[in-house]
């Protein structure tokens, strides 16, 4: 572990930090911040467009990380080959899961859903994948329908059977919650949805730093996830695509390199995955995403999941000992999030007395509010954890908590 912490510079600015934020956004080792100062520092240059050899560099760097991408969830590889590098068709670069749900929501769904369709998401979803979805409806006549949960935060298989039906367009769901840690089962899911033909949208946001994902496997028809909560820089994330899917979507965004040939009269796009990405791309973004994904591969999802479950089942024994407290999602398949609040203490108080003590957790709404809503709340205290994080951080936060008790009696 101690290896471990010793790859990020920020325990060494804060040796005592107990950052138990990373649900949130991860720390960043040296590996991904050199890579992204290397790119800038020996070959910058814009991709796609420029002949010369240093624009070729920048371009086969960019385009390696869309290949490691493929790989690292399992993408098929259809390829097309050009000057100056190859591209993996179905992997498209966004700039977070946020901007990859608007894309799919504007391109593909705004398209596909007439008055009376219905779209489908759980009652457990980031604002980030609910707000795009009811836009579509909204602008289209459409209905959004929620799949509820039960008071542990768990989602029946039985009434996503029921909620989908002839008139559901799309089935929009998160991997983990990003609030109550809950994992759903997606395998089961796009399995009930595909069983009446229709495609699936995968928030996988929460879960791509610590379970593995096959995108084969499970037949999803797309798939979200964003480089900050994998390591990686913050404004670069991916949106994976079923080529046939991608192939029928009209951009949503337009300009520069997205095009094959334009006139006053009219444009042709180019081919994906290039027609999705209008505009000067994070270059040095997904360059730091590259290096992100080789810092998970080095020790592995499995390790992540088992070290941060750990350090879950941990905090769970540990936070249930303290007198007022309550665990807000109790689903058996949880990750490594744990959402509490604390009797008589306002959960950004708690934030703001952990804080002073270098403890850093999130307190509010997570950008769920039908989730506190649901539970009758106006926030929860979260505390979140990563492969850097210690038995002795969840101690810390405990005796903060002890000590949030004191001040408010
Ligand atoms: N979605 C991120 C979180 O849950 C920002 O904190």
């Amino acid at each position: 572990m101690k290896n471990i912490r010793a790859q990020f510079p920020i325990f060494k600015e804060y040796p005592n930090l107990a950052y138990l934020d990373s649900a949130s956004t991860t720390q960043k080792p040296y590996s991904v911040i050199a890579a992204e100062m290397d790119f800038y520092q020996k070959y910058n240059a814009n991709v796609h467009r420029g002949i010369y050899p240093l624009a070729a560099e920048a371009t086969r760097a960019y385009e390696a990380v869309r290949a490691k991408v493929q790989q690292f969830i399992n993408a098929p590889s259809p390829i097309i080959s050009g000057f100056p590098s190859s591209t993996v068709k179905e992997i498209i670069f966004t700039s977070g899961t946020t901007d990859a749900v608007n894309l799919v929501a504007t391109s593909f769904a705004l398209d596909r859903v007439g008055a009376g369709d219905e779209i489908v998401i759980s009652a457990m979803e980031h604002h980030a994948n609910l707000i795009p979805w009811q836009q579509v409806c909204l602008r289209k006549g459409g209905k959004l329908v929620v799949v509820p949960m039960d008071t542990e935060g768990v989602l029946s298989m039985l009434d996503f059977e029921k909620a989908i039906t002839p008139k559901t367009k799309l089935v929009a769901v998160t991997h983990i919650s990003n609030t109550l840690g809950t994992v759903n089962p997606i395998a089961e899911i796009i399995e009930v949805a595909h069983r009446q033909g229709v495609p699936v949208f995968v928030d996988a946001a929460q879960s791509a730093a610590s379970h593995v994902i096959d995108v084969q496997k499970w037949d999803v028809d797309f798939l979200a996830f964003s480089g900050h909560k994998l390591f990686g820089p913050t404004g670069v994330g991916v949106l994976y695509g079923k080529e046939r899917w991608l192939n029928e979507m009209t951009p949503y965004r337009f300009g520069g390199e997205m095009i094959r040939d334009v006139t006053f009269e009219r444009t042709l796009f180019a081919p994906i995955p290039q027609k999705f990405e209008a505009g000067t791309p994070n270059i040095a973004g997904v360059i730091g995403l590259g290096a992100a994904i080789d810092f998970v591969e080095s020790i592995g999802r499995e390790t992540i999941k088992r070290h941060t479950k750990e350090l879950l089942d941990y905090a769970t024994v540990e936070l249930l000992k303290i007198d007022g407290l309550e665990i807000i999602g109790l689903a058996a398949e949880k990750s490594a999030i744990v959402s509490f609040i604390l009797r008589g203490a306002h959960p950004h108080d708690v934030a703001t007395i952990l804080g002073q003590q270098e403890v850093c957790i999130r307190a509010g709404h997570h950008c769920t509010q039908p989730i506190m809503d649901f539970f009758d709340i106006a926030g929860t205290v979260r505390a979140s954890f990563s492969i850097y994080n210690t038995c002795e951080d969840i101690d810390k936060l405990v005796a903060g908590l002890k000590q949030v008790q004191l001040i408010f009696g």
